[in-house]
């Protein structure tokens, strides 16, 4: 079979793409540095012609016009399964929705609500075979590419060729368009000295030969640096980061360990700098499976003295932790916090570990001084979110110490929670525990 020709046969452009949008459709699109920026940057053109549309998505990296724009309201809804600063800026336009959901079953429960008409995602390179990958993300993707309508792919050579389920047929797709833009990257800032600290009383929590899930966010990213000293250690991760790389190029990480894909690094999606895309390309020992596997807690437990390490926005004084809301104002999402820490709980040896800064400069409406809250508060703010519930943390970790949770009563962990906020709310917080009758 001469593949090419059957790829060309499927060849289209993005105008062509659009024509097959049709007012009511759900289209579903690829994941942050997966997603197909030709198609959504050009999607609002065909405002004019379509009604309600709905677009499913996940961590976009760009601000495309068909949402941030309200003019198109009538035409396009966005539901996402995760905020960015891209929709978090738009949110307030009316014409956005967040889809509240556990990472490993996001696509299964959309399946049940709802069939896609159209995916769109992206791809690298055809091989001599005739099969492309998906490149930097199966979280949905792969499900989607097996559900949908119509599947088209934006076919881009700067992507890297991953394996596991990121691969595809030509022939399950229905048609590709060939892209060139570049992918998008994720700005990784050096750790702070605040961040070392964390990083170091992490450290002292992983032992060698533990398997490790590192977060999104600052704090998890700062993580990795700390733990140079370590020995083989392995990757079962939702999102493999540059720090991942930093790991495995130190020989810290080797999988050797691992009790489930044993020498494979896994994750669900990748998203750092060129640097990473460049390490993951063509490369077997990274893994990028289905969300639905690699996020299952219960494929997650079957890594020995698994680890996962997340951050939280807020944390309440039993242990009650909001990683995705401001009050009622949707920030990002669940994504696979509670995923990965129930996981390394049912894990022989495991560990769910909150990682997080005892304070937190944020804006207040109408001043232009930040305010410097404690993040340890002895309630949650009003309308937030519990992402993680308190019975699912077993260390919390800040720049002042950790906090064993596990095992232990109200009264201990506001103890232990009081003694790792920062000292200048420590008083404040024994009051208002002692009036809440917070033991
Ligand atoms: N109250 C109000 N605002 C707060 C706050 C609080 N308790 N804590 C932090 N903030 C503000 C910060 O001031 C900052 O505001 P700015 O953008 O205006 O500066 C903003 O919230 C982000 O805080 P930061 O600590 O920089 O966030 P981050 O980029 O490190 O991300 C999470 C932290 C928790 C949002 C992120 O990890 C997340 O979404 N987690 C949930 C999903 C997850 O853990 N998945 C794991 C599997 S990959």
């Amino acid at each position: 079979m001469n593949w090419q020709q059957v790829y060309n046969s499927k060849l289209i452009t993005r105008q062509e793409a659009l024509s097959y949008i049709k007012s009511g459709d759900q289209v579903i699109s690829a994941l942050a540095a997966a997603e197909p920026r030709g198609i959504l940057t050009e999607l609002h053109t065909i405002a004019d012609r379509v009604k309600d549309v709905t677009v499913v998505t996940c961590l976009p990296m760009d601000s495309y016009e068909y949402y941030i724009n309200p003019k198109h309201k009538e035409s396009f809804t966005m539901e996402g399964w995760f905020y960015s600063p891209a929709i978090r800026n738009a949110h307030e336009n009316g014409n956005i929705s967040f889809i509240p959901n556990h990472l490993h079953l996001a696509a299964t429960k959309r399946l049940a609500h709802r069939k896609p008409n159209i995916f769109i995602g992206t791809a690298s390179r055809m091989d001599k075979h005739g099969y492309l990958s998906l490149s930097l993300s199966a979280t949905y993707e792969r499900d989607m590419v097996e559900h949908a309508d119509l599947v088209i792919l934006e076919v881009n050579e700067k992507m890297p060729r991953t394996f596991g389920d990121t691969i595809v047929h030509i022939n399950d797709i229905d048609y590709v368009i060939n892209e060139s833009y570049d992918i998008p990257q994720l700005g990784i800032s050096e750790p702070s000295e605040k961040d070392k600290i964390i990083g170091r009383y992490i450290a002292d929590l992983i032992e060698d030969g533990s398997t490790l899930q590192l977060g999104i966010g600052g704090i998890p990213n700062a993580v990795a640096s700390e733990l140079m000293s370590k020995k083989d250690l392995g990757i079962h991760t939702e999102m493999f980061t540059d720090g991942m790389v930093d790991l495995y190029n130190a020989g810290v990480v080797t999988g050797i360990k691992k009790t489930l894909m044993n020498g494979k690094m896994v994750a669900t999606f990748a998203l750092g700098s060129k640097k990473l895309y460049d390490f993951i390309d063509d490369n077997p020992a990274v893994v990028i499976a289905k969300g639905s596997w690699t996020n299952n807690p219960y494929v997650i437990g079957q890594n020995y003295k698994m680890v996962s390490i997340n951050t939280t926005l807020e944390i309440d004084l039993t242990g009650q932790c909001c990683s995705e809301s401001i009050g009622h104002r949707q920030f990002s999402g669940t994504g696979g916090q509670c995923d990965t820490a129930v996981g390394a709980q049912i894990s022989q040896g495991g560990k769910s570990i909150i990682a997080l800064y005892s304070t937190a400069q944020i804006k207040v409406q109408g001043q232009t001084d930040r305010k410097l809250i404690s993040k340890i508060s002895s309630r949650l703010t009003y309308g937030a979110a519990v992402s993680l519930s308190r019975n699912d943390v077993d260390f919390v970790v800040t720049e002042f110490g950790i906090a064993e949770l596990r095992g232990t009563s109200v009264r201990e962990r506001v103890k232990r929670l009081i003694n790792i906020a920062h000292p200048d709310f420590r008083e404040q917080l024994k009051y208002e525990a002692r009036e809440l009758m917070i033991w």
